[in-house]
């Protein structure tokens, strides 16, 4: 679907995974503050995201791209940046928690590929293209913190970061194997998006990077791989009473939130916001700049394993 031409005037916000929960309602939001960049793997889906905006008199256009796959995260950031859009924000929200491994099109697991090695591999090819003070904000979670006493009640022991090869690998620092890969690849690659958002602020003054953790939100479809009855008890039962206990919120809410930090003007850059926009802590390790820096290098290792100019798989 062809934009209106008062697209191209406006502010453009990229939005990766606006197909469900989370990225979804904050699609819309966003839609209010100029056109939406739409990147999500299925076109239908994005097709629904595209025409909702439009009937609700916004503008949005899409970019079909597997974050899974380095190679088609890499073409996505080709393709936004032929859009040739006032791009104002980036959002990086797409995101897995499988309860079993996969293995992705590169061979690495599956969780920290989506979670952790697409996004970053998307954001790097974007930011030559990104006009000075863009707001570039990675969509983290507090299960990287080991410290997080209700992630850990939840059967998470924190990040379990080695290094990006293990973690590619599926290495969890579990000598026996993990019992639960899921969750360990959930929160090491959570981790990654958090240092990465605080290693780039640094490292490109000229624009800015912040997180956001967006509280629990049992009415997304993170939990897709739970049992019917788990599915159908988390959105229709916990979630209409979320607001009610700490650290829970809705889809809605958390889009509130995320929109009001990606398109705050003020100079702010390498800020951690909690649930509420309120700044927050990460693990000891996640606040680390050494910490940060060694994960963003060896992640860029990694990615050098995949020629630039391969192209994306039919
Ligand atoms: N829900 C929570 O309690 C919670 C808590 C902390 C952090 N988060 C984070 O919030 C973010 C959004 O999650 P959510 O809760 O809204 O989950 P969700 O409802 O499952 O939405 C996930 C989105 O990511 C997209 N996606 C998944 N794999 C992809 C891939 N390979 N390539 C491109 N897009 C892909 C999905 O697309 P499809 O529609 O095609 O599947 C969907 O649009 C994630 O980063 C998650 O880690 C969530």
């Amino acid at each position: 679907m062809a934009p209106s031409a008062s697209a191209f005037t406006e502010m453009a916000w990229v939005v990766t995974g606006p197909t469900s929960g989370i990225g979804y309602r904050t699609a819309l939001e966003l839609a209010a503050h100029g056109t939406v960049i739409l990147v999500g793997r299925s076109r239908a889906k994005l097709d629904d995201v595209e025409r909702e905006i439009r009937s609700g008199g916004g503008n949005a256009v899409s970019v079909v791209a597997d974050l899974s796959d380095v190679v088609s995260a890499r073409s996505a950031a080709t393709e936004i940046a032929a859009l040739g859009m006032p791009i104002a924000g980036v959002l990086n929200n797409a995101g897995i928690m499988p309860l079993r491994p996969f293995t992705s099109v590169q061979g690495w697991d599956g969780a920290f590929a989506t979670n952790h090695l697409g996004p970053f591999a998307l954001t790097e090819a974007l930011i030559p293209s990104l006009p000075d003070g863009t707001n570039v904000v990675f969509i983290t979670s507090a299960v990287e913190d080991p410290e997080r006493r209700i992630a850990v009640a939840a059967g998470f022991r924190g990040s379990r970061y080695i290094s990006a090869d293990a973690s590619a690998r599926g290495d969890w620092l579990s000598p026996g194997g993990s019992k639960l890969p899921g969750a360990d690849a959930y929160a090491s690659s959570k981790q990654g998006n958090l240092v990465t958002a605080l290693a780039f602020a640094r490292e490109f003054p000229r624009l800015r990077f912040n997180a956001v953790e967006p509280g629990v939100n049992p009415g997304s479809n993170l939990s897709r791989d739970s049992s019917v009855a788990v599915r159908l008890l988390a959105k229709y039962v916990i979630s209409p009473i979320a607001p009610l206990f700490k650290y829970f919120t809705t889809p809605k809410r958390a889009a509130k939130v995320i929109t009001t930090v990606l398109v705050n003007r003020s100079d702010s850059t390498g800020v951690y916001f909690d649930e509420k926009g309120r700044p927050m802590r990460g693990s000891v390790d996640a606040e680390s700049p050494a910490f940060q820096d060694r994960y963003v290098a060896e992640t860029r290792a990694l990615l050098r394993t995949v020629p630039v100019d391969d192209l994306p798989s039919a």
